[in-house]
């Protein structure tokens, strides 16, 4: 899905002088800088990237040009982007199901992190000739995110302090890692993790070397922007209070609110039927795939090709993308200026995680255009 860059000092510069037919993705670069930034600043450990929000080369050498030394990959396609953009990258494979084959692939790439979250997979680990970290993957039926991250991966606690002293017992460094769920916005929901952990490794007699603290970290969506010091600063006074002097060391994985603000998003109306009816160049099968899932983001503008910005009073409209398929429609009705028309351009903010990751190319759509700011 990579393209090369088109240079553009602002997007709706952009929008104006090449009045694209086709959705376009806008990249800031300096604004995933200072993303990189506040979470270095803030977060009390190693700073990760999952590359899987969005596994843009601009967006790789970005933060390895900001200062990040390792990321969390899903697939052995993952570690080869990574790979090809920094050799010397560190790689955390913390997708816990997989292959034999792609177990020999994270050994060939020299994964030195994984993750397990049963005994028949770290038995395969063991058998791929894996080594370094092993962390457990914990599950708890934890409120905050915007859908459970449980129901498909974790081990629940008893589970978890079995495999954790066999992990030990096998000779692996010991963590342990978890994921509240995406979007998640409550530092309670890492606050009862982290004192999970710590009783597990307890139970199971076991000294954590490190804890991976996960992604899940909320992005700007609706509202006001979530304050993620606010988490980073209930991890860091959780494990002091649960930990004591037998701290690990703290890692961090964050895909969406590391990658999302750096992006915005253009869609195009492409028709309006019955005043209500809006038809767009983009959709749910496109960038906006989230929005099914998600939710609507309600930061968004409307402007006219030659760039001026719509203000009528606010309007319900029903949302289609560009699609034949009935379902590629943005679930509920979105609030939009009443004069809103045909060839005015949406441009969404904070669009970067999970948007060309996810775009598929159903009726032959979903090709987002690449245009880097700055
Ligand atoms: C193991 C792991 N780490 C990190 C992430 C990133 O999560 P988020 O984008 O919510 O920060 C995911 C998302 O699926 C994940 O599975």
């Amino acid at each position: 899905m990579y393209q090369s860059r088109i240079p553009a000092n602002t997007a709706i510069d952009y929008l104006i002088s090449a009045q694209p037919d086709q959705p376009v993705l806008f990249f800031n670069p300096s604004m995933l800088g200072q993303s990189y930034k506040r979470f270095a600043k803030g977060f009390p450990g190693l700073v990760t990237y999952a590359v899987k929000a969005n596994d843009s080369v601009e967006v790789i050498e970005n933060l390895v040009v900001a200062g990040m030394t390792a990321f969390d990959v899903a697939s052995p396609a993952e570690m080869k982007r990574v790979r090809q953009i920094s050799p010397s990258a560190i790689l955390h494979y913390n997708n816990p199901i997989r292959s034999r084959g792609e177990i020999r692939e994270g050994v060939a790439h020299g994964v030195v992190s994984w993750s397990v979250d049963c005994l028949s997979e770290l038995n395969k680990l063991i058998e791929g000739g894996a080594t370094g970290e092993v962390a457990v993957r914990l599950r708890l039926p934890v409120a905050g995110a915007v859908y459970d991250f449980g129901e498909k991966f974790g081990a629940d606690p008893l589970m978890a302090i079995e495999l954790l002293r066999a992990v030990s017992q096998a000779g692996f460094s010991p963590a342990m890692t978890f994921h509240p769920g995406t979007q998640c916005n409550s530092p309670q929901a890492w606050a009862r993790y982290i004192e999970e952990c710590a009783n597990i490794a307890v139970q199971a007699g076991v000294e954590l070397k490190r804890l991976n603290v996960g992604g899940g970290y909320a992005a700007h969506r609706t509202g006001n922007a979530p304050v993620i010091e606010s988490i980073f600063d209930a991890i860091d006074r959780t494990v002091c209070r649960v930990f004591g002097s037998k701290r690990p060391d703290l890692i961090c994985e964050p895909g969406r609110a590391m990658v999302a603000e750096s992006y915005q998003l253009a869609v195009r109306v492409k028709a309006i039927k019955n005043d209500t009816l809006l038809y767009l160049n983009d959709g749910i099968y496109g960038g906006m795939a989230e929005w099914r899932d998600l939710g609507e983001m309600d930061r968004h503008m409307v402007f006219a090709d030659d760039g001026q910005q719509k203000h009528g009073a606010p309007k319900n409209f029903t949302l289609y993308g560009p699609t034949c398929d009935s379902l590629d429609r943005i679930p509920g009705e979105i609030c939009l200026p009443s004069d809103i028309d045909e060839e005015d351009y949406v441009l969404l903010a904070g669009m970067g995680a999970y948007s060309t990751a996810t775009a598929t190319a159903f009726n032959g759509y979903g090709d987002l255009l690449r245009v880097t700011l700055g």
